[in-house]
């Protein structure tokens, strides 16, 4: 089973941004957790992150055909990018929706999530252990097959 990560904006900043809404830990050492984890859990990972919207969009056109399932911080385009939903919408592939920061609680223009309207499952509040979440949910997919 192949999975597409993709991270939004200021994402690969993580470590130095804002450490205490967003941790200590770096782009990096995420990148490192998702890796170690799709070994673990027996998927195929590929991982992309950009700060522009339609770079974000090129790269969900593009897993068409290719991928299995999308986990996506989309970070700030979530709360603005109805072009991202309809990226997802078109392509139609199983898509978890993860946020390392819980946006429910922080400011009023964090409560809409575009990405929600497709997303099967939305993991917050929870840093790293949300993308785990995520891989794990197609991990049991995978075994239901
Ligand atoms: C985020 C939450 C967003 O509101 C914010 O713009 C981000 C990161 C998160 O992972 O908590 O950049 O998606």
């Amino acid at each position: 089973m192949k999975i597409l990560v993709i991270n939004g904006p200021n994402i690969n900043m993580i470590g130095v941004r804002e450490p205490e809404i967003y941790g200590k830990k770096t782009y990096l050492e995420l990148c490192g957790f998702v890796k170690e984890n799709c070994v673990r859990l027996g998927l195929d990972v590929d991982i992309f992150q950009s700060n522009y919207e339609g770079e974000i969009i090129d790269s969900i056109q593009q897993a068409y055909g290719f991928y299995d399932g999308i986990i996506i911080n989309p970070a700030a385009y979530t709360h603005t990018s109805i072009a991202i939903l309809d990226a997802l919408k078109a392509v139609n592939i199983d898509t978890i929706e993860v946020h390392l920061s819980d946006p429910e609680n922080r400011e009023p223009f964090r409560k809409i999530s575009y990405v929600s309207e497709y997303a099967t499952k939305v993991f917050k509040g929870e840093g790293f252990n949300g993308y785990l979440k995520a891989l794990e949910y197609f991990a049991n997919k995978k075994q239901i097959k």
